[in-house]
């Protein structure tokens, strides 16, 4: 970084400091008593923080919004339109299509063997599909695209680079806890806003692996029972008892958690779309990956300056 920039960049987190001390200073007249010293001192570092976040959002957003030169994405979208930003590729949402197909099947086919006194088990076998024999049949189609998926995300994973990337940001890292954390106080109401999350939330990486597992187990256990004459009786029998119980757990999951936070959440009800186009407006970026589209505008922002020096030093020459 050079010199002038470095002088710049001391002045602002300065002015920042200043800003932050003349708030936490005009506030202290109405901040309760328990709000003893180092109370305020953690309000002082969290409002720094939250200026400081701010501010290189909303300039760098400002840079490229009039700085920027116009783009063919720009040129193509209504000026009202709602800049969008590519969340998933079109290889991952048909890994997820082929998955919520194939689960799906498995659920329906699966459940009534668990709960056959049910009066909706006897519906679903009998009436709908026209017996035990065509239902297990139909469970074994859903598992062979439960198998296929299962394969295809392995090689996404360690064959392309976008597939590597996200796996690497999958893993739960410390920051993960702190988030919990933060999520409970602000639930609980002991903190104003909620975290700010990259890439991935614990939330989604919570859902990841857990599909992760669920898959392992599933596949391990129905694979032992699909085939039932290679292996010894205490191995079937161990597998349905796991097949079952977590089938159950899966499904509960699946209706409780996922479909809590791709359906019902009064955020996103009836539906997020993005499993079909892939894409999350400029404010859902902002809202539920703040930290993604900070880094994704810091790097637009970086290039425009970069090609505006390009500009400078060839004296605008093309
Ligand atoms: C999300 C995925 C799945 C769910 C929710 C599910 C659910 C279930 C349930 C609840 C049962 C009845 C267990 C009982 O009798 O208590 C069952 C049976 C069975 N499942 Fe699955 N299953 C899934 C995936 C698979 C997979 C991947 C395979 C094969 C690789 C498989 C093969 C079987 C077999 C062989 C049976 C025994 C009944 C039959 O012959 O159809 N399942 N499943």
């Amino acid at each position: 970084m050079n010199k002038p920039l470095n002088n710049r960049m001391q002045q602002r987190e300065k002015i920042i400091d200043q800003l932050t001390e003349n708030l936490v200073e005009s506030t202290v007249a109405v901040l309760p008593k328990e709000c003893d010293p180092d109370t305020r001192k953690k309000i002082r570092h969290e409002v720094s923080d939250r200026i400081t976040f701010e501010a290189n959002v909303a300039l760098n957003e400002m840079v490229t919004k009039y700085c920027l030169p116009e783009t063919p994405r720009e040129e193509k979208q209504p000026e009202q339109e709602e800049r969008t930003f590519l969340r998933f590729g079109k290889n991952f949402r048909a890994q997820h299509m082929l998955m919520f197909v194939s689960v799906i099947i498995l659920i329906i086919t699966g459940m009534p063997l668990k709960f056959p006194e049910l009066s909706i088990s006897k519906f679903l076998i009998i009436d709908l599909m026209g017996g035990l024999e065509n239902s297990t049949l139909i469970h074994r189609v859903g598992a062979v695209g439960l198998i296929l998926v299962g394969i295809w995300h392995l090689l996404y994973t360690a064959l392309t680079a976008i597939g590597r990337r996200d796996f690497f940001l999958m893993i739960p890292m410390p920051k993960d806890i702190k988030d919990f954390w933060h999520t409970m106080l602000y639930f609980f109401g002991r903190r104003a806003s909620g975290p700010k999350f990259a890439r991935f939330s614990f939330i989604e990486k919570f859902d990841y692996w857990a599909v992760y597992w669920g898959m392992i187990i599933m596949i391990g256990s129905g694979s032992i029972m699909w085939f039932k004459e290679l292996f010894p009786k205490f191995a079937f029998d161990i597998s349905r008892e796991a097949h079952s119980d977590e089938g159950l757990l899966a499904t509960l999951s699946i209706v409780v958690w996922h479909f809590y936070n791709v359906h019902f959440n009064p955020g996103v009800f009836p539906m997020s779309w993005t499993w079909w186009h892939g894409r999350l407006t400029e404010s859902e970026m902002k809202h539920h990956h703040a930290l993604e589209y900070a880094e994704i505008i810091e790097a637009e922002s970086k290039e425009i300056r970069a090609g505006q020096n390009e500009t400078d030093n060839t004296g605008g020459e093309s």
